[in-house]
């Protein structure tokens, strides 16, 4: 059977600006165009997830200003049901430049109902969950790091993106619990720093980066890092045997990187949990390549959630491959 996938995590408004370049300070600039949309790393994993074909149940919170985000974040396949609505509280915001010379962005970010999450609230969530379910988790939220032990401790795996990366994340979260954690080159390079080590993308590849993470961290089942557009490269142990894997990515043209990261994330947990491969080595694998496709399509197009590729449109970029 396959498992379930519990997402506890963030549900923003995105509000998209395109400008020509990020604004410097005491530059005003002018927006070619502007968006609301449902977003947040949270809600884009889920979106993700669901649209790659994973049990999804997403526990959030929203305002009353994002009831169409969550209608919105139904009608892509989530089960809902789990998110609470908060009466007093806006939902928290994204404001999003996006860069129309490099697709690049740069986000601003108002907490709203998501610097109010309390596992206390979410009594009996777990409930529905045990062995061979997965938590999935961002760095988006307040108090994720309880609830990260609370699931752990029930037996769930834990797939872990701490994104944004914050100063002080190793004392907000249980890494020990961790089963595989996912970030980027810049997040894999911040955290390194963190526990005081001293590696840097200048001086060391991404694949001793992940190394330098994966060793640190003994009790994880695998870590990976994405590179942007040079793919992805991670690191896996099974059954006291351990495997590098590198996925390279092919070049393509980049409009809006916001959102390809959330999309890696949720497809290569899909990937992973509904895998028929034979062993554990080829269903990372697999799913290393699907969401680093998943991911390269979701670079060519605007928007975060809304930029997530369908299941269908990732197997007929394999097949162009
Ligand atoms: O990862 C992209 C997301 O980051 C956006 O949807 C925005 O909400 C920010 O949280
Ligand atoms: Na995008």
């Amino acid at each position: 059977m396959v498992g379930k996938i519990l997402n506890y995590g963030s549900i923003n408004i995105d509000e998209f600006f395109t400008v020509p370049h990020i604004c410097k300070s005491g530059e005003t600039l002018s927006s070619s165009s502007y968006t609301m949309r449902a977003g947040g790393k949270g809600a884009n994993q889920s979106a993700a997830l669901a649209k790659a074909g994973g049990k999804i149940y997403h526990a959030g919170k929203i305002g009353k200003d994002a009831l169409w985000v969550r209608d919105y974040m139904s009608e892509q396949g989530i089960d809902m049901s789990l998110t609470k609505l908060a009466e007093d509280e806006n939902n928290g915001r994204a404001l999003i430049q996006v860069s129309q010379e490099t697709g690049d962005n740069a986000i601003m970010l108002f907490p709203g109902t998501n610097g109010t999450y309390d596992p206390k609230e979410f009594d009996g969530l777990l409930s529905q969950f045990g062995p061979g379910d997965w938590i999935v988790q961002q760095n988006e939220i307040s108090k994720g790091g309880e609830m990260m032990r609370l699931a752990a401790d029930k037996g769930l795996s834990v797939l872990f993106n701490p994104a944004p990366l914050t100063r002080g994340i190793l004392d907000s979260f249980p890494f020990d619990k961790v089963s595989v954690l996912v970030v980027n080159e810049h997040e894999a390079e911040d955290l390194c720093r963190e526990f005081g080590g001293n590696v840097s993308l200048s001086s060391s590849t991404g694949l001793e980066i992940a190394g330098e993470l994966f060793n640190r961290f003994k009790t994880m089942q695998g870590v990976v890092v994405t590179l942007g557009g040079e793919g992805v490269v991670g690191k896996f142990r099974d059954q006291g045997e351990i495997r590098d894997f590198e996925v390279p990515s092919r070049k393509v043209p980049v409009k809006d990187t916001t959102g390809a990261g959330d999309t890696f994330v949720g497809y290569f947990l899909a990937g992973l949990v509904r895998s028929e491969a034979k062993t554990y080595f080829e269903r990372v694998h697999n799913a290393l390549e699907e969401a680093n496709l998943a991911a390269s399509i979701a670079v060519q197009r605007e928007g975060s959630m809304v930029s997530v590729p369908t299941l269908a449109e990732v197997e007929e970029a394999k097949k162009r491959q």
